[in-house]
């Protein structure tokens, strides 16, 4: 242990001359931009409290010191994770209870890669079987810092890759969190999705940087950048994902979502969805804007996934189909991509590969008031001669999809769309399938 961690262990200030002003005592709202957020952000009020979280330096578990230290700096203080250390997370932390406090991470945390321990202990989460190292939630938590959480993602990609049933933790559980702001921040090596937004409310997510390879043959699969779940006015802003999965999925419940200013590599897109997937269910995703983002190097770019009326099977460990809801007000503008499949892939037929059965079995989720405009840029090649897709499984239950100045060519040249089911005199777009 470095001696001038034994020293500064904990030190409280009681004054706030002594300069330990919260990171966003300012409002969080000027931070917000171009766009504005759906309602405005709380504020959050200055910390006067300093604690430093230790690390044994050894590799072995820190996290007694780092419930010791947010447990002394809550409701008004601050932790930090000193730079240039080592912590080493080995214990499920459910850090729920935290409220008006800030986080600095300068230092780097890695979670241990014992997935026994991690399967048995990890907090489970019922939807899509998520579970989560730790779950971060309570009122006015600030985590920046631009340190880095590791979750030492090999040992999982290659677990997965013998058994699709195993439980991948998330890296960041970000579960019943009510004011706050998460970033700057490096999330390194997710076993699976890189960020659960749950149960939670007026979050601005602000400068994360992700990214995370596979070192062996089996990638590094479902690493979504973040997935929102029950949640509303959330941020998310001036970000960079490097990623194989979705860079931002609407799941269950999204409402009030702005998305702006990020750079994807290698995803799958910015989704909503998948939506339906339970019979009986109901699934709500309204009031989304996703603005400004340069796509590179992946399958889709405005992508709106639904399941049908009919039990469908996409893969071993993803099943569904009968759920019920809608999908409305959302708005795509101003995107560029690059080597993209789709530019935008709308579908009421998902992990459903036959179409005649997704007709007899329209969807039970409605989809209307969609906006998608101006897009620019290439496509892959992979879907010639098409560039986009929009699939209904009925027109009773698709309606105001508009589509406007897509400026978007295939490598040869071509840019054609999949429209079926839906109002085509809407979609200023080449239709010519479907
Ligand atoms: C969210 O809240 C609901 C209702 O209190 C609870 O059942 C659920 O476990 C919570 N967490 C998640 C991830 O949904
Ligand atoms: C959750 O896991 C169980 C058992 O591993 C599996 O049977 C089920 O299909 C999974 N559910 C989802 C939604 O992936
Ligand atoms: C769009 O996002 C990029 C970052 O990806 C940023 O540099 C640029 O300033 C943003 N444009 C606007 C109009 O905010
Ligand atoms: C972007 O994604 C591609 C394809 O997944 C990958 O090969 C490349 O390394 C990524 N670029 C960066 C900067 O990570
Ligand atoms: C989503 O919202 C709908 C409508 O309010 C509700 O019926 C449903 O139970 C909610 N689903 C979840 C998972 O919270
Ligand atoms: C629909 O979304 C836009 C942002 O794209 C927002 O300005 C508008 O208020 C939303 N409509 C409703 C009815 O909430
Ligand atoms: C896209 O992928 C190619 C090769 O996989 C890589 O060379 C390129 O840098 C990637 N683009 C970006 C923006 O990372
Ligand atoms: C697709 O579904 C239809 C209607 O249920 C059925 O008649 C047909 O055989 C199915 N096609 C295939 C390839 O399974
Ligand atoms: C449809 O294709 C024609 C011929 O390639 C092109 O001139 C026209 O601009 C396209 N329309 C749209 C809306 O992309």
């Amino acid at each position: 242990m470095k001696l001038s961690h034994i020293l500064t262990n904990t030190v409280t200030l009681l004054s706030l001359s002594l300069g330990v002003e919260g990171h966003f005592s300012r409002s969080r709202n000027d931070a917000v931009g171009p766009k504005h957020p759906f309602r405005p952000l709380p504020h959050s009020p200055p910390r006067r409290k300093l604690c430093h979280v230790r690390s044994h330096g050894d590799g072995s578990d820190d996290s007694k010191f780092v419930l010791a230290a947010l447990n002394k700096c809550n409701h008004g203080g601050k932790v930090v994770f000193d730079a240039d250390t080592e912590y080493t997370i080995g214990t499920a932390l459910d850090l729920t209870f935290l409220n008006n406090i800030d986080l600095e991470i300068l230092g780097r945390l890695t979670f241990t890669p014992d997935t026994d321990y991690w399967q048995a202990n990890s907090f489970k989460h019922t939807f899509q079987n998520a579970t989560t190292f730790f779950n971060l939630g309570g009122t006015d938590v600030n985590v920046y810092g631009g340190g880095t959480l590791d979750g030492n993602g090999q040992v999982w990609y290659d677990l997965y890759a013998e058994d699709a049933l195993i439980l991948r933790p998330i890296l960041v559980g970000i579960i019943g969190l009510h004011g706050g702001t998460i970033g700057p921040l490096k999330l390194r090596y997710s076993p699976q999705w890189y960020q659960l937004v749950a149960n939670s409310s007026d979050v601005l997510f602000d400068g994360i940087d992700i990214s995370g390879y596979s070192a062996s043959e089996n990638e590094a699969k479902n690493t979504d950048g973040w997935d929102t779940y029950r949640s509303h006015n959330i941020v998310i802003q001036n970000s960079v994902i490097n990623n194989g999965d979705d860079c931002v999925s609407f799941k269950p419940n999204s409402t009030d979502i702005l998305v702006q200013n990020l750079y994807c590599n290698g995803s799958h897109g910015i989704s909503v969805g998948s939506l339906g997937q339970y019979p009986g269910e109901v699934d709500i995703v309204k009031n989304v804007l996703v603005y400004n983002i340069s796509m590179y190097n992946a399958s889709d770019m405005a992508r709106i996934k639904v399941w049908p009326g009919v039990s469908s099977a996409m893969s071993e460990d993803l099943q569904g189909g009968g759920g019920l809801g809608a999908v409305s007000n959302i708005t795509y503008d101003q995107m560029f991509i690059e080597n993209v499949d789709w530019a935008i892939e709308v579908t009421q037929c998902y992990g459903q590969d036959n179409l005649t059965l997704c007709n007899e079995f329209p969807s039970d989720l409605t989809i209307s008031d969609i906006h998608i405009s101006n897009i620019y840029g290439t496509t892959s090649g992979a879907r010639d001669p098409n560039v986009g897709t929009i699939v209904c499984s009925s027109p009773d239950v698709c309606s105001d999809i508009y589509v406007e100045n897509i400026d978007v060519l295939s490598p040869s040249g071509t840019n054609d769309f999949v429209c079926t089911n839906v109002d085509e005199s809407l979609l200023q777009v080449n239709c010519t399938s479907g």
